[in-house]
């Protein structure tokens, strides 16, 4: 089924939650709908910009959009393949991230917990490479099912083939705008394996038995003791990544800032969490206009109630530039400026 509106309101779509609209909206339930679409957008001679859409939660509208929104509700998730050890789940790339998280954890499927509570849909989990607790969702991909814009061909990409890396991934790049996703498969373990060593994950789960629904829930707890709940400020989650830096720039800064917290990536190159940098600053829960940077987590910009999202760019410009100027490091969004 497709529906589609004009002149549609993106509030809902948006969790920064900007009053902005898309000249065109259009909702399908199925790859074929899909495909059947696309087609007629090429017989059409259709010339406006395309956008898909997840759930919203990593975009950042600087005003209306003169094109065409598309968002995939197509659902499912269903078990494909099965061995001793793992089992193999294809999802609807309009699934709710969360749900299919819980639908993991009910089914005694090990791997995704660390990554509960994430808002956002399956199909942008692929796309965006998502992260969190240790975990990041490229070691669960196992294929990406897609839909060829130019000429509607259902293609299935390898993980492999996917390029990812921390918060990266091919269709954010080369290939940005060329796939529409339709479904993901994960490769889930079927016996107990938790990594609960990063940050104050062990220590939350300190006296509690260790299960998939002690690890959700106290990972849902660490988030939302520091992550504002979209439904009630307006944010995207981190707004920035964490940058990746030369070890000897790591070494010199850490010289001055001995309780500098840092991950290790390789040999030459060190990852810093931007939101300790921003914290640094003096940023946390300050404002410009109507947009400002979350009190509990620097990493986050918040809409204070009716940020423009130009109020929003401006702080993080304002942001980036103190880093810079402290650190020597330039800080980039996560967030998608549309
Ligand atoms: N820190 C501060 N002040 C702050 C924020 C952080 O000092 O205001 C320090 C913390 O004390 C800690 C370190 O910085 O030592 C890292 O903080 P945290 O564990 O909160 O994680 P993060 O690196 O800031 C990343 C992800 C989050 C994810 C958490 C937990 C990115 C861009 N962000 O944040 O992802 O939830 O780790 O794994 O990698 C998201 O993508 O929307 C998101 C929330």
């Amino acid at each position: 089924m497709i529906h589609q509106y004009t002149d549609y309101s993106l509030l809902p779509h948006n969790t920064f939650g900007m009053d902005v609209k898309a000249a065109s909206f259009i909702e399908y339930t199925s790859e074929d709908d899909l495909r059947r679409l696309l087609d007629e957008r090429r017989r059409m001679q259709a010339a406006d910009p395309l956008l898909p859409i997840g759930g919203g939660s990593n975009l950042l509208f600087s005003g209306d959009f003169c094109g065409t929104v598309l968002h995939s509700a197509i659902r499912g998730i269903d078990v494909v393949r099965e061995d001793d050890r793992f089992v193999w789940v294809k999802a609807g790339a309009g699934e709710v991230w969360d749900d299919f998280v819980a639908c993991c954890v009910s089914r005694g499927w090990y791997g995704a917990e660390n990554l509960s509570a994430i808002p956002g849909e399956v199909g942008a989990s692929a796309v965006q490479n998502i992260g969190a607790y240790g975990a990041e969702v490229k070691d669960l991909i196992t294929e990406v099912e897609a839909v060829e814009v130019s000429t509607s061909e259902v293609v299935h990409i390898q993980a492999d083939e996917c390029r990812y890396a921390y918060r990266q991934s091919i269709f954010k790049n080369d290939w940005k705008g060329r796939f529409i996703i339709t479904y993901v498969t994960y490769r889930l373990g079927k016996s107990p394996e938790f990594h609960i060593d990063y940050g104050n994950l062990c220590a939350e789960l300190e006296g509690k038995p260790l299960t998939l629904s002690t690890v959700r829930e106290a990972v849902r707890r660490i988030r939302d003791s520091k992550l504002p709940d979209p439904r009630k400020q307006g944010n995207a989650g981190s707004f920035f990544m964490n940058p990746v830096v030369e070890r000897s720039h790591f070494e010199q800064l850490r010289a001055l800032y001995p309780s500098m917290p840092f991950y290790e990536v390789d040999a030459a190159h060190v990852k810093i969490p931007a939101g300790w940098m921003i914290d640094q600053c003096g940023w946390k829960g300050r404002s410009l206009g109507r947009a400002g940077v979350h009190d509990k987590q620097a990493l986050v910009l918040v809409n204070r109630g009716g940020a423009t999202g130009a109020e929003v760019m401006a702080l993080a410009k304002a942001v980036q530039a103190d880093v810079k100027a402290r650190f020597g490091i330039d800080i980039h969004p996560e967030v998608n400026y549309i």
